[in-house]
């Protein structure tokens, strides 16, 4: 496990919804099903599919901000999934997550340099000048100047807010964050500085990633690897560049044909998957893909495939993995 700066075995969560008493029933959401990943220091693991496949539910897993139904989570060489409240305090130093909309996080009434100092007041010992000095370096770190520190959060556009987010994110030089959709709510080009603040950032803290996004052109550009979640489950996981290369599961291939194509000439066939997600409440026998696979076959019925190891660290569950996409 040294290698990895991260290591998720066998990780799922599940949410029980409804009652007995209801008409329905006590349900069980499988939002995420069996998950194991290994995330190397300084990568950003991009991760992807569509809405409700679970990403949230598995960054928020990783980020221990809720507890895992089942299975092992060990961060820079520790087990963090037993982890009591007390125990998790030192962890969120380390490991930080990053939302869609920081506004959520950031209290109205209080000015910018508060709410940057804030994490620096809960967990460290920094006298009042020292804090106020490491906000100074933050403001600068992200982007914005010396006299924001006074102003109040709804002064600010929905970039220069996120911006706030990502420096209270990094204020205890973390090691890792988890960037939930950091840029999906904001216009085309304020997304691209927020994609570089972040590059930059990642560079010059070491900082290791993993970027939950629905734009697949985004993550192609800031990933080093992705995963593609289907219902609760990783399906494929590989270096970026490969997986839009040649997409070995046919719903990354479906995914990857719906992203626009820089280059015009080389077209695509865009893929239309048929039918609706399945609900994680009751998930397909086999493959869970099954119902809406244009290559599924007898065997995919009943057979659930394992995400099996290839060449050139890329894994597949597919029973009939594509080839040269
Ligand atoms: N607190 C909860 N209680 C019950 N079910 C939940 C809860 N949070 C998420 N779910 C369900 O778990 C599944 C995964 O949700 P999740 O939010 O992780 O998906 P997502 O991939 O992040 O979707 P999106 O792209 O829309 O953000 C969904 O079926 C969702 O309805
Ligand atoms: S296992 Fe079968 S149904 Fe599932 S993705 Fe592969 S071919 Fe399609
Ligand atoms: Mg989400």
């Amino acid at each position: 496990m040294a290698d990895f700066l991260y290591v998720a075995r066998n990780v799922s969560k599940h949410f029980f919804v409804g009652s007995r008493f209801s008409s329905q029933g006590l349900r069980t959401v499988h939002a995420v099903d069996d998950v194991s990943l290994e995330i190397s220091q300084g990568e950003t693991l991009g991760l992807v599919g569509e809405s409700g496949c679970g990403k949230s539910t598995l960054g928020r897993c990783l980020a221990r901000l809720y507890d895992v139904t089942y299975g092992a989570l060990n961060f820079d060489g520790k087990d963090i999934a037993g982890l009591s409240n007390r125990g998790l305090r030192p962890l969120r130093a380390k490991l930080q997550m990053v939302f869609q909309d920081p506004s959520a996080s950031l209290n109205p009434r209080r000015r910018v340099k508060d709410l940057i100092a804030e994490p620096l007041r809960i967990h460290t010992r920094m006298t009042k000048p020292q804090i106020a000095v490491r906000v100074a370096e933050l403001l600068n770190e992200v982007g914005l100047l010396p006299d924001h520190a006074e102003r109040f959060p709804h002064e600010f556009s929905g970039g220069q807010r996120q911006r706030i987010g990502i420096a209270r994110a990094i204020a205890l030089n973390p090691k890792m964050l988890i960037l939930d959709e950091p840029v999906s709510a904001l216009d085309v080009s304020v997304q691209a500085q927020i994609v570089n603040l972040l590059a930059g950032l990642q560079e010059k803290l070491g900082l290791t990633y993993v970027f939950v996004a629905h734009d697949l052109s985004v993550v192609r550009q800031v990933s080093t690897r992705i995963a593609v979640m289907y219902l609760g489950s990783i399906v494929e996981i590989g270096p970026a560049e490969d997986i839009f290369a040649n997409p070995r599961h046919p719903y990354t291939q479906a995914l990857i044909s719906a992203v626009p194509e820089p280059d015009p000439s080389a077209k695509r066939n865009r893929i239309i998957l048929q039918g609706d997600v399945p609900s994680p409440v009751n998930p397909p026998s086999g493959c869970r893909f099954h119902p809406r696979c244009p290559y599924a076959q007898a065997k995919c019925k009943i057979e659930r495939p394992a995400l099996l190891a290839e060449a050139k660290g890329r894994q597949v569950a597919c029973h009939f993995p594509l080839s040269n996409g």
